[in-house]
């Protein structure tokens, strides 16, 4: 049993007993359709009811025509929205989950595209956003009151569907944080210029949902404690607003977080990444209860259940927002609760697989756990009724996913690996400045494999006699990729070396360094970054638009930021033709101009991999039962190589 007892301790709201202190914040999954909840949508909140969740806080839900847009978002504009809210909080109510609706609108914080075309964005006052670059336009006095009917019709539509209660959200520099801002509301109707009248749009609004949803259920806003935005709302506004809705009892409760979607520094902290610590937010959280003395919230990189129970204990707040934690384990409140927290794969900020699908315009899943957001397609491994022997071939995070999926299916397994550890390029990518906690992609993955008691074999390279020998019923090719290096005119004459050889330290760059990066990911970026700090000029030659080009954006702004202020200079669209001794010749990748870079000591390619084919040309014509994944298919990232070892596994 747990000894975190006050993490699981119930919370009391008004009518509402809330089993623990685990929040699933909103997270807009992309699983919505058309506005309406789907079966999907469902069968991804129920998981997480099941897994022990205290509390589900649904995705933002619009409310008003003029915040709707072609994006795969809930609505909750009319009353047909109501049977599908409905169905949902059943499916969480059955597991002891309580769930509260969230109701948003973007202001100016909105890209509002509709088939393609801008949509007419509508904010407190015609003043741009620094993110979206959109030019509002400012809500005549008749349209603010109809949002806020809106507000109330919502709220009562929320109740009628039996969820728990409903929030609005005041955080991210969204619609009402703009009214109550004064550098974003310039406003001289009754929601402009005195703080009172720039709190009414909100203090309205609370008071038609609490109208709409009676005393029963839960009310309370989503707050940022602070925007972390040039003429964003700054600590000491947000603990006024708080305390001013406390002091009025519109309130039940504040959940806390930080920045703003009004530019890009805000917007990192929306979904911090991994290199920004552990429950950041807690000392400001506090701060805001023991201003209001209302139950505080909290969440921001919060993915220990330790962690969380300390911050309950000390009286920091009252409950932990961990959703990503349960994006990549949805069991992990009931492992924490049973105490068996080794073998909760903890979330570790990557980005990639939640906020970065959304971003892409899919829906959201976790790399770690590719049923995540899958739930309808993809289930967990049960035993399979033709158990095999099974051997893999790479130790890498293809295999790794391979070897835990056919080992829970009940197979009997061989894992191989050439090298003297587990992990493939992952041993790699931790070496980039900040990105240590990648590393626990592969220690969750032998943590499952120690308990599935699966031995990896190290320094054992698998070719065709040693499958002849082992003679398997089916064999998972998981050998990944090697270092590619392009063709460069004169590089006999110049000091070229490779990210491998600079993260491994084999080579000593000098002085000057000029970074030829290809790829556009982490690796460049985090090797100017290592070798800035060292003192060295670094130049950051990047063949695409921007450095991070193909990173989750809150990711790659994060390492923009870095990098400028380490003093790296970054060219874009310049691709690597020639070098000589101290010279590097580029090409400009629109014009083909040249670019030419002098003073150049070192050269450093981050020119990615190329699949590593050879076990796989050595197998031709043997009759053995044989799957690929990750990158010896072809060299992607993690999320591929996991998603396809799984896959491999449940092929046999
Ligand atoms: C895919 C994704 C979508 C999100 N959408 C919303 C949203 O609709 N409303 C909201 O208040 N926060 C949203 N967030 C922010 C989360 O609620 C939360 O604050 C953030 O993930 C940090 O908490 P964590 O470290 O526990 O994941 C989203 C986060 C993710 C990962």
């Amino acid at each position: 049993m747990t000894n975190l007892k006050h993490l699981f301790s119930p919370l009391t709201i008004r009518d509402v007993t809330i089993r623990n202190r685990i929040l699933s914040t909103g997270h807009q999954t992309f699983l919505a359709s058309k506005g309406k909840i789907t079966d999907e949508l469902i069968a991804y909140h129920e998981a997480r009811a099941k897994g022990g969740v205290g509390m589900i806080i649904l995705e933002s839900a619009r409310f008003h025509k003029s915040s709707i847009s072609n994006l795969p978002e809930i609505h909750i504009t009319s009353d047909e929205h109501i049977d599908g809210f409905r169905k949902l909080a059943a499916s969480i109510h059955q597991h002891g989950a309580k769930v509260i609706g969230q109701l948003s609108h973007s202001g100016r914080c909105s890209q509002m595209r509709r088939d393609g075309l801008r949509g007419v964005v509508y904010a407190p006052s015609a003043i741009p956003d620094h993110r979206f670059h959109t030019m509002p336009r400012a809500m005549p006095t008749e349209m603010v009151d109809e949002i806020i009917l809106s507000v109330g019709q919502s709220a009562k539509r929320i109740a009628d569907a039996n969820l728990d209660g409903v929030e609005i959200l005041v955080s991210h520099g969204l619609l009402f944080a703009q009214f109550i801002n004064e550098e974003t509301n310039e406003r001289n109707d009754k929601y402009g210029g005195s703080f009172e009248n720039r709190m009414r749009a909100l203090c309205d609004s609370l008071k038609a949902i609490r109208k709409a949803v009676g005393t029963k259920r839960i009310v309370g806003i989503r707050i940022s404690v602070e925007e972390l935005e040039p003429n964003g709302m700054e600590e000491d506004v947000a603990q006024a607003a708080c305390k001013f809705l406390s002091d009025r009892g519109l309130v039940d409760y504040i959940n806390t977080t930080i920045g703003s979607m009004a530019g890009p520094g805000g917007s990192i902290h929306v979904v911090p990444p991994m290199e920004i610590s552990n429950g950041y937010v807690v000392p400001q959280a506090k701060a805001i209860r023991k201003a209001t003395g209302l139950p505080v919230f909290v969440a921001g990189r919060i993915n220990q259940p330790q962690d969380a129970d300390q911050f309950i204990s000390s009286g920091d707040v009252d409950m932990c927002g961990m959703t990503r934690a349960m994006i990549a384990d949805e069991q992990m409140p009931n492992k924490a609760a049973s105490g068996n927290l080794d073998s909760i794969r903890a979330c570790i900020a990557c980005n990639q697989g939640c906020i970065g699908h959304f971003h892409q315009g899919y829906s959201i899943t976790c790399i770690q756990h590719p049923v995540s957001g899958r739930e309808t397609k993809l289930s967990n491994p049960t035993i399979s009724e033709n158990l095999k022997n099974v051997l893999i071939a790479g130790g890498g995070p293809a295999g790794l996913k391979a070897a835990v999926v056919a080992a829970q299916s009940g197979h009997k397994v061989t894992l191989c690996e050439t090298s003297h550890e587990l992990g493939g390029q992952v041993n790699l990518a931790v070496k980039l400045p900040g990105r240590n906690e990648f590393g626990g992609l592969i220690s969750n993955l032998m943590a499952e494999l120690g308990q599935l008691n699966v031995k990896a074999h190290l320094n054992t390279k698998v070719t065709r006699t040693f499958v002849e020998k082992q003679a398997p019923d089916a064999l998972i090719i998981a050998t990944g990729s090697k270092a590619y290096w392009p063709k460069i005119e004169g590089k006999d004459d110049a000091h070229i070396v490779d990210s491998n050889q600079v993260l491994l330290e084999k080579v000593n760059p000098g002085g000057r360094v000029l970074i030829a990066d290809w790829r556009c990911d982490w690796v460049g970026m985090g090797i100017a970054e290592k070798l800035a700090l060292t003192g060295r000029h670094v130049r950051l030659a990047v063949n695409g638009i921007q450095a991070g080009m193909e990173l989750q954006p809150y990711q790659r702004d994060h390492l923009i930021g870095k990098l400028h202020r380490a003093g790296v200079e970054i060219i874009p669209y310049a691709r690597l033709f020639g070098v000589d001794e101290d010279t590097a010749y580029l090409i400009h990748t629109v014009t083909h101009d040249p670019i030419l870079c002098e003073e150049v000591d070192t050269v450093v390619l981050a020119y990615g991999t190329s699949a590593d084919t050879q076990l796989e040309n050595e197998l031709v014509g043997l009759n053995i039962q044989t799957h690929l994944a990750g990158d010896c298919l072809s060299p992607r990232t993690a999320e591929e190589a996991i998603l396809e070892g799984m896959q491999a596994a449940f092929s046999i």
